[in-house]
């Protein structure tokens, strides 16, 4: 089995392909091919898509292509078949391939930059993280007589390396899908490539260039080579498409899937891809047991959209319509950084306010690392909930292995209270995204 270009295929993409071929064998996809619109990717809950304005997924654009030294291209990371982003599974099989040797595991992100990858069972030690799908990501931060505090302490057992001399923050952080920017404002799970601007094209540019000089460790890309990957990103649209047990989210009504999230526009609005479900009599549209599905996936919208007994809404700070993210492009805290919260091997960081000698501890600061304002310590951008299934672990740094685990974080961090059965009607929800 061959590329056009005569590459052969790699296990780094065969296993999706495979997987989907195996599910809808009477598609047109050809493992050579462009990947057709709508083409049905197997994940937990159902079948995910990717419909692209170019007609088709162009498996051999630029982003599928290693731009630098080290054999990483955009998809070691952001893979068709995990939402557009990398899920541990993904990792973990790439090791067991390749014992390690995968270009996704560079020092770039292993543990600590100065870990030891000598030998097979060293890079199982030194990629501890990377095979939980978390990435090293790091900055200083920005000069003394602009930031409102310092960092004073840091705890960190992996040598990740983060610092008190430096004023430096590296932290472990979950790769971002690669679709929905038609209903973007933020590129980065900080805003650090857009930095405040809104200007989603100039993001995922600069998004772009710095990633083929880091993490590909390249020469600077032309300037025709960072457009035409700019240009795939922007085309891709990418949602939920079948639930077991209810069939196609475009059945009986609804709205579901990546083609009608293609025509959304950016607009502030509830979600309402399954006002055709709500209250629907179990029989009345097919099965009784599909119904009932069905008719709990509408009391799922209407949860997220609707304000909680305990205070806020999801929609509050969700608000883009059928999309999720926020359509101002506003940062919150949704508490994921707190010390409750830290999981092994993350670091630890204590901030002081300079003005008022205030302090915070911190995984990961967010916004405030690029900022250095006090207010936005621990603010990050609110991604796109569309096919959110197809992508676990959850937060910046992936502490929700579940949708329900996200349930419970906004019950734990945010007062939000919710029935058994309530919980379960917004994972059903959240799972037809
Ligand atoms: C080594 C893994 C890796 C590679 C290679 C990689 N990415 Fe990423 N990508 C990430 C991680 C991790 C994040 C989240 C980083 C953050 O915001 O802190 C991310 C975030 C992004 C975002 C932000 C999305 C959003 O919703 O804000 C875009 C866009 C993106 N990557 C595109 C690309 C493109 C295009 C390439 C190839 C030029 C690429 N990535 C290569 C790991 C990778
Ligand atoms: C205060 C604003 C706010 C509220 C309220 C809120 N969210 Fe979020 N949501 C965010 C932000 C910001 C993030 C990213 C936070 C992070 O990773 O640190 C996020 C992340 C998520 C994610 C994970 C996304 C990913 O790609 O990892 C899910 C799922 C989610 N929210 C669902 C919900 C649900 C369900 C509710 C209501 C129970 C809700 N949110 C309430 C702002 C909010």
């Amino acid at each position: 089995m061959k590329w056009r270009s005569g590459r052969v295929v790699t296990p780094r993409v065969l296993p999706g392909v495979l997987l989907a071929s195996a599910l809808v064998c009477s598609m047109p996809a050809r493992a050579d091919g462009p990947l057709p619109n709508n083409f049905p990717i197997l994940n937990k809950a159902g079948t995910a898509a990717t419909f692209s304005t170019a007609g088709f997924v162009d498996l051999h654009n630029l982003f599928h292509v290693s731009q630098g030294s080290n054999g990483r291209s955009c998809q070691s990371c952001h893979l068709v078949h995990a939402g557009w982003s990398v899920r541990p599974i993904d990792v973990e099989i790439k090791f067991a391939f390749t014992h390690g040797l995968d270009p996704i595991f560079n020092l770039l992100d292993a543990n600590s930059p100065t870990a030891d990858v000598s030998t097979v069972e060293a890079r199982h030690a030194s990629y501890s993280m990377l095979r939980r799908g978390l990435f090293r990501r790091g900055g200083n931060l920005p000069a003394p007589a602009t930031r409102d505090f310092d960092i004073t302490a840091v705890d960190d057992p992996l040598g990740a390396g983060g610092s008190v001399d430096t004023q430096r923050i590296e932290a472990f952080r979950r790769p971002l899908a690669t679709a929905n920017f038609h209903i973007a404002k933020n590129i980065g799970w900080h805003d650090q490539n857009t930095n405040g601007s809104g200007n989603v094209h100039a993001g995922l540019a600069n998004q772009v260039a710095g990633n083929i000089t880091g993490a590909q460790q390249g020469v600077p890309a032309s300037p025709e080579t960072i457009e035409t990957i700019v240009v795939y990103d922007e085309g891709l649209r990418f949602a939920q498409q079948f639930v077991f047990g209810v069939g196609l989210l475009t059945s009986c009504g609804a709205k579901g899937g990546p083609e009608n999230l293609s025509a959304q526009t950016p607009v502030n609005g509830r979600f309402d891809l399954y006002d055709a479900w709500i209250g629907l009599a179990p029989g009345s549209c097919t099965t009784v047991s599909a119904d009932k599905k069905r008719a709990q996936i509408a009391r799922g919208q209407e949860l997220f959209n609707n304000p909680n007994p305990g205070g806020g809404s999801c929609r509050g700070c969700h608000n883009a319509a059928n999309n999720g993210s926020n359509v101002n492009g506003t940062l919150f805290d949704v508490g994921a950084s707190r010390p409750e919260f830290r999981k092994p091997g993350m670091p630890l960081y204590t901030l002081r306010n300079k003005t008022t000698l205030a302090e915070a501890q911190t995984t990961d600061p967010g916004r405030a690392i690029r900022t250095g304002l006090w207010a936005n310590v621990d603010r990050f951008k609110t991604p796109s909930l569309r096919g959110i299934v197809a992508r676990a672990p959850y937060f910046h740094n992936g502490i929700a292995a579940s949708l329900m685990d996200v349930v419970r974080h906004y019950e734990q961090a945010l007062g939000f209270t919710f029935t058994p059965e309530e919980r379960e009607d917004l994972v059903a929800f959240m799972e037809a995204l």
